[in-house]
């Protein structure tokens, strides 16, 4: 059985354990810093083993020596957004929890593959790949597979069909400059510019980018976190089981797309490796403009880390 640690035990890594419980993917260790909180919630899950038929097993701690040996490591740990509040402004918090889980990863659980999900994930993401010391093939970032749903949840209720039967690709940082990308997007095969008009297309876009705001703004204590737990078990499904699927993640670039040294959304074949390759779309001059101005984005927050990093190494 594959072993996968949730770093992290609140509202998405609780998410994500239930989502990989449920297929009874791998056993599962969540390690969380607040006390009883992740031993309460693996508790809570394995309660319900006779009813959902979990064979795997469940646990919940504050030791990190628990993640040993894993095969996949999520890592969720961080403050959430709150309303009015920038993802940026997260990243000195979030970075300083990245940087003392990843010397714990790469101490106990060395041969993992690490998915980044605390925001600014792709900035977390590079100060994970940096601390611990990885193959840059081995850390990505979970993004764009939620912001796809998103766009292709919003698209499937425009239209009134079954949401499975669209696909879609969302390129770029998860901020607002995320580059939704509708050429590329289908419905059982039909390109959507076929299935509505621009104007509705463009709507639906502008939702997506501002999706995750929307549910902040909603709950008001917190961020989404069903889609998310959602989709970092489906990253997490594509690695135990080698699935090789081409999912939109966070992945370190050397000169991919005309980027170099940094984390961004770009479809990538996922398997027992991590990122087994980054698939190159062949982009418009508007969607690469778009894809830039994203890149822009998440460059600042990668130079704040540098500072970080050079502040206290
Ligand atoms: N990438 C995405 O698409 C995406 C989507 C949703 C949320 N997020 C991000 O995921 C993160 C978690 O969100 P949430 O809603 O689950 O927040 P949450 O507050 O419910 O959970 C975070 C948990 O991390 C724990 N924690 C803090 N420091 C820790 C440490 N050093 N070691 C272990 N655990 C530690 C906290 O005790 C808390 O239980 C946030 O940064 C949020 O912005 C990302």
């Amino acid at each position: 059985m594959k072993k996968v640690s949730i770093i992290g035990a609140g509202h998405v890594g609780a998410t994500t354990a239930y989502y990989i419980a449920e297929k009874n993917m791998a056993d599962i260790v969540m390690v969380d810093i607040a006390d009883g909180l992740a031993r309460s919630k693996a508790m809570d899950y394995l309660h319900a083993a006779p009813y959902r038929h979990y064979s795997i097993h469940i646990e919940g701690t504050d030791d990190y020596s628990r993640i040993k040996d894993s095969d996949v490591i999520v890592l969720t740990a961080g403050i959430p957004r709150k309303p009015g509040m920038d993802r940026m402004d997260l990243l000195k918090t979030n970075v300083g929890i990245a940087r003392s889980a990843s010397r714990a990863i790469a101490e106990y659980a060395p041969d993992a593959v690490v998915i980044a999900v605390s925001n600014p994930l792709d900035v977390i993401a590079m100060a994970v790949l940096k601390e611990t010391g990885f193959g840059i093939r081995k850390v990505l970032g979970m993004a764009g597979v939620l912001d796809s749903t998103r766009f292709r949840y919003f698209i499937a209720e425009e239209l009134g069909i079954w949401p499975g039967d669209v696909s879609a690709m969302v390129l770029g940082g998860h901020g607002d400059s995320m580059v939704p990308l509708a050429r590329f997007t289908r419905v059982a095969g039909v390109p959507v510019s076929q299935l509505m008009g621009e104007d509705a297309l463009e709507r639906l876009i502008a939702r997506t980018r501002t999706g995750g705001g929307e549910i902040v703004n909603l709950l008001k204590k917190g961020s989404a976190f069903f889609a998310p737990g959602a989709s970092a078990a489906k990253m997490v499904e594509a690695i135990v089981k080698d699935e090789k699927r081409v999912i939109p993640a966070a992945a370190f670039l050397r000169g991919e797309y005309g980027y170099r040294d940094m984390f961004l959304g770009v479809p990538v074949q996922i398997g027992k490796r991590g990122v087994e390759k980054i698939i190159e779309l062949e982009l418009d001059a508007q969607e690469k403009s778009a894809l830039d101005n994203s890149a822009a984005h998440v460059r600042e927050g990668v130079e704040t880390l540098e500072q970080i990093f050079a502040e206290s190494p």
